[in-house]
């Protein structure tokens, strides 16, 4: 189980240069595209860096920080979340193979299956994402992937991990999580038996909303080889001056990120007490039906959780985002602000295609908690 307070110590000092004579406590950004060397014989040598797109110090060191927060064997970096969910994918699946995706995916991961693999000649299934040990059932011969997403977007459905991947192994299917939610700080799946977890660094990691970028750690050297090579062709390069920011904000991603899943707990449980409110969609709470599961699984919560209103009209339901003042009306989650969107997960199959009301997502900043309390008042009490 990780300890916040060696995990925090950890990423204050590791990744940073040797101090000299009034050095700088971070590595500086260096902008490259040609790197030159003193010697011709040199350019074509595996054991060094020759160009560019092969990354710098601050990649390097931003790597070393991911590797280490999940206890994997390596870190692939990438421009943008989806690249990091894509990257790899592509580096396990080829022409004719089948892969299983959990019905509560991110809609672009989704969409990616659905198009992109399915013109390459990867049939995708769908599964319910409580399906736990059942999903055995739907591994075939020519199954090489199984995505999984703990918590599900928008809705937040838990899998129980532990089960999906015992039954993985058991027929040789790699398995991959989008772990974006609990930033690797509650939930470690590398631990659990999965090969490949993946984050959109852009929310928690980057932490002020002004920065794509994407990180894939490895449980193991053959997928890390194979995802490497795959990025390599792809040209998944990304600028030295993202990695950096996202660097910076390694250095305080614990106490933000325990500050903002603090404030969404506490809303949520208030919500969860609000006659305007029907369900609150967040596994922290102790009614939510995976509950237990996170319990297990978790040590913490996330900043972004959803609450189903009682009914409205649509144009009530735009009025309630448009009175909120201190949640702004945009995606994404992890910055210092709060966010609010109304969403409709409704396209699924297998899981929260029946919701009896509107579909709030909030992300919860560094704001003060009774500050957002009173906004959220406030714009309920404008529509109900
Ligand atoms: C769960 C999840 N995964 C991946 C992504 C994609 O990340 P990015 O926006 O950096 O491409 C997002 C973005 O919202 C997300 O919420």
């Amino acid at each position: 189980m990780k300890n916040d307070i060696e995990l925090a110590t950890k990423f204050s000092h590791m990744g940073r240069p040797p101090a000299g004579l009034g050095t700088a406590v971070s590595h500086p950004v260096t902008r490259a595209s040609t790197l030159l060397f003193e010697k011709a014989e040199d350019l074509y040598r595996n054991d060094i860096r020759g160009y560019g797109r092969h990354g710098t110090v601050v990649h390097d060191a931003l790597a070393e920080l991911f590797t280490e927060l999940e206890g994997g064997v390596g870190t692939l970096l990438y421009p943008s979340g989806v690249a990091a969910l894509t990257g790899p994918i592509l580096s396990v699946v080829k022409p004719g193979d089948h892969i299983l995706l959990t019905d509560s995916a991110y809609g672009p991961t989704r969409y990616f299956c659905q198009t992109f693999l399915k013109h390459m000649g990867v049939e995708t299934t769908l599964f319910a994402p409580d399906i736990g040990a059942d999903i055995a059932d739907l591994i075939k011969e020519t199954t090489s992937l199984i995505l999984l997403e703990s918590p599900g977007s928008l809705t937040f459905e838990i899998h129980d991990i532990p089960a999906i991947v015992k039954a993985a192994k058991a027929r040789d299917v790699t398995t991959l999580i989008d772990n974006t939610w609990s930033a690797g700080i509650s939930l470690s799946p590398l631990q659990m038996g999965v090969d490949i977890s993946v984050h959109a660094a852009t929310k928690y990691f980057g932490g002020h909303s002004d920065v794509m970028y994407g990180a894939a750690v490895f449980a193991n050297q053959s997928h890390l080889k194979k995802a490497r090579n795959t990025a390599k062709q792809l040209g998944n390069a990304s600028s030295p001056d993202d990695a950096y920011q996202i660097l910076r904000g390694f250095r305080s991603v614990i106490p933000r990120f325990r500050q903002q899943e603090a404030t969404a707990l506490a809303l949520a449980e208030w919500l969860m007490t609000k006659r305007e409110v029907q369900q609150v969609l967040h596994p922290a709470v102790k009614d939510h039906p995976d509950h237990a599961l996170w319990k297990r699984d978790f040590t913490g919560g996330g900043c972004l959780f959803s609450v189903v209103l009682q009914p409205l009209s649509e144009d009530d339901v735009l009025k309630f985002i448009d009175r909120l003042q201190l949640f702004g009306i945009g995606y994404s989650y992890g910055g210092f602000e709060s966010l609010a969107i109304h969403c409709d997960p409704q396209l699924r199959r297998h899981c929260a295609n029946d919701l009896p009301g509107p579909l709030v997502r909030f992300a919860c900043g560094l704001e003060s908690m009774s500050d957002l309390k009173l906004d959220i008042e406030q714009a309920l009490a404008a529509v109900f």
